[in-house]
């Protein structure tokens, strides 16, 4: 990564970028300018240039324009609660299309989250194509019919003598939700992708440990600010859990895997009731 270069006309030697250095990049220096420090690691996080008031700094490759000033959020903690606590799993959306310019400012948020060492390692496919998705829920379809046989399998008597309670117990509600997804796709309905009409599939690198962190951190991302738009989105286990099935239809860059896969569209509905959730069981240590 390229370490920041500073402008000593422009610094005031503020110290800010110092203080938001975790790396030690940036070298306090009394009262004079700071020195940066080139035998450190440089994560180009852009912390110190983002904080200085004087546009002092600047990382090499870095397009100066992604540092340009936002507003600073009002969101109160009423709003922000109020927002999280009614951000429901959209099932039923308007046939409207999203637009592409929609999409893309979605992904330009979603490419914020966070990544370990900021190596920002990710990709997104966005599959608007009508007949696409009707090859992904064919797919998908034929996927969970495999699946069903393996659960009813683990769900029976017999498998009892192997599996802990729990795990049966998992495979009995799992049984019961594949039979009813696959009921309604017989019948013609689309209880896999429920008729949004578009797919946003999120990959990160197979063999880094974090790489499913950096997909599903960017997932989550877009979910929230996807809200703001009147979107709504729904996580597809059904496809998060088939990578592989996935990756026969999808050009999947090499190297790297699916782990996240959204359903998106404009919202019918929205929610203004909190719904229950189970107590947090938290362990404090004070
Ligand atoms: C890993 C994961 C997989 C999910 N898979 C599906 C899915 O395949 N289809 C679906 O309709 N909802 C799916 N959901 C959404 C959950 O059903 C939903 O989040 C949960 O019922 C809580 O409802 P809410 O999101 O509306 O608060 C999934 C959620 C997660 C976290």
């Amino acid at each position: 990564m390229n370490h920041p270069i500073l402008d000593i006309e422009k610094c005031t030697a503020c110290g800010l970028c110092t203080q938001v250095c975790g790396m030690d990049v940036i070298v306090h220096n009394g009262n004079g300018h700071p020195t940066i420090n080139r035998a450190a690691y440089c994560h180009a996080c852009g912390h110190c240039v983002a904080i200085c008031p004087q546009n002092a700094l600047s990382i090499p490759g870095m397009i100066g324009d992604e540092y340009t000033s936002v507003r600073t959020p009002a969101i109160s903690p009423v709003d922000m609660k109020a927002f999280l606590l009614t951000k429901r799993s959209c099932r039923e959306f308007k046939e409207r299309p999203v637009e592409k310019s929609v999409i893309a400012d979605l992904i330009a948020v979603a490419r914020m989250a966070p990544t370990a060492i900021n190596c920002q390692e990710r990709t997104f496919i966005v599959v608007t194509n009508a007949a696409k998705i009707a090859e992904l829920r064919a797919a998908l379809t034929k996927n969970i019919r495999s699946l069903l046989k393996l659960v009813k399998l683990a769900a029976s008597k017999p498998a009892a003598l192997f599996l802990p309670v729990e795990t049966q117990q998992y495979m009995h509600h799992l049984q019961a939700d594949l039979e009813v997804a696959l009921r309604y796709m017989d019948e013609g309905g689309d209880s896999i992708f429920h008729n949004a009409p578009c797919l946003i599939f999120f990959t990160g690198v197979t063999k880094d440990p974090a790489g499913k962190d950096h997909a599903l951190g960017a997932q989550h991302y877009l979910m929230l600010y996807a809200e703001t738009l009147g979107l709504g989105t729904c996580i597809n286990g059904y496809a998060q859990s088939a990578p592989r099935v996935l990756a026969k239809y999808l050009n999947v860059p090499k190297g790297y895997t699916i782990y996240g896969a959204l359903m998106l569209g404009y919202r019918q509905h929205t929610y203004r009731k909190h719904v229950y959730r189970k107590p947090a069981s938290v362990t404090y240590y004070e």
